[in-house]
């Protein structure tokens, strides 16, 4: 059942390249020039009149729900903000007809999210779902939705279901964008031909694997690691940080990387291993000097960088490359490095890394 991998996460994790075909499978039509989603196309006019998008989710959607907002108003020009669902509903929120709400979730199941679907159906938002598990309660309770078509997501960290839910928004984000005539038709096709090459390039990273393990082996014994990113890749820090958290129980806190200076950077000590996502275009000089200010107070610098960097190289104590992309598809590639980090290093500690303690796969308890 496990594929002959040692566990479900590690089988998740090599099951991406598949899992995001067959996310845009039918959907993404290059030769056409078109993306069809039959959720969106029938409510189209609700999209395309909303004042803003609210994103509501929790822990790994949250993160793709905040990969996506920064898609949404690069592309489609549309205002979003992105909600932690328990937040979210326990508050007064001002939600109005005008508004499309979008629920992120993999299970389909978890209570807060679902209350935060009832809350806003009530004041009037259309709600649209992107869930993995086909039939589940959140599916049954949104207006509309696109399934990730993921496939079962046994490990409790999730790993594919987030690679997939970025794919979905990134579809949808495309898919508005085109309607509301914010992006160019050459732009668009350029686009919908890099998004088809990921799948290529996810396996692509995946070959890293080996090297990855040596890194892990190198910074299993840390007590904290931050992770930083920024722009599209800011989500992705954070969700780094997730992940080893959950599994391996290592404290680790991801940041902004332009944040450091305003706290955590006293933090950096030789102790202190810091994965720096530093891929070409995003902001890259930007990043280059932040890993400066770590490296002169003797931080460990771990860089997920573009194929064939030289500059963050030289500075770092490791890089991980991924293969080039276009910016905004930037996340589908540098999770992955951070997926196999968590799980080497889990598997290392000899940590349950199929089922970690005190979580559970879907929280139905609000
Ligand atoms: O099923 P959902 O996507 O709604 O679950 C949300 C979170 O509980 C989930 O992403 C959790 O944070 C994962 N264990 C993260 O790996």
């Amino acid at each position: 059942e496990k594929g002959g991998y040692e566990h479900f996460m590690l089988k998740e994790i090599h099951e991406q390249p598949n899992a995001i075909k067959d996310t845009y499978r039918g959907r993404l039509r290059v030769k056409e020039g078109i993306i069809k989603m039959a959720g969106v196309d029938d409510n189209l006019e609700r999209f395309l009149n909303a004042n803003r998008i609210i994103v509501v989710a929790c822990g790994t959607s949250w993160h793709a729900g905040l990969v996506a907002e920064y898609i949404f108003e690069d592309l489609a020009r549309i205002p979003v903000e992105v909600e932690y669902a328990s937040e979210f509903r326990y508050r007064n929120p001002v939600i109005t007809e005008k508004d499309v709400v979008i629920a992120i979730s993999q299970s389909g199941e978890t209570a807060d999210t679902l209350a935060a679907i009832k809350l806003a159906k009530s004041k009037g938002a259309f709600v649209f779902g992107v869930c993995n598990v086909v039939g589940s309660s959140i599916a049954r309770e949104t207006h509309a939705g696109a399934y990730t078509h993921a496939g079962p997501e046994i490990g409790v960290a999730s790993t594919k279901a987030f690679t997939t839910q970025i794919t979905v928004l990134t579809l949808l984000a495309l898919k508005l964008a085109k309607a509301n005539g914010n992006i160019s038709i050459s732009e668009f096709h350029k686009h919908l031909t890099e998004l088809e090459l990921i799948p290529n390039k996810v396996a692509e990273a995946l070959k890293a694997d080996d090297h990855i393990k040596t890194v892990a082996a190198t910074y299993k014994d840390a007590k904290n690691c931050l992770y930083l990113g920024r722009g599209f890749n800011f989500p992705v820090a954070l969700e780094g940080a997730l992940k080893l958290k959950e599994i391996s129980y290592i404290h680790a806190e991801g940041y902004p990387a332009a944040e450091m200076k305003h706290g955590p950077i006293a933090l950096i000590d030789d102790q202190m291993p810091v994965f720096v996502i530093a891929t070409k275009k995003g902001h890259y000089e930007k990043v280059v000097s932040n890993i400066q200010e770590i490296k002169s107070r003797s931080g460990k610098i771990i860089g997920i960088v573009t194929e064939g960097d030289e500059d963050v190289k030289e500075l770092a104590d490791h890089v991980i490359e991924v293969p080039e992309t276009l910016e905004l598809l930037t996340p589908l590639l540098t999770t992955i490095p951070l997926q196999l980090l968590s799980y080497h290093i889990a598997v290392m500690l000899d940590k349950n890394v199929d089922q970690p303690r005190n979580l559970a796969k879907s929280v139905t308890v609000e």
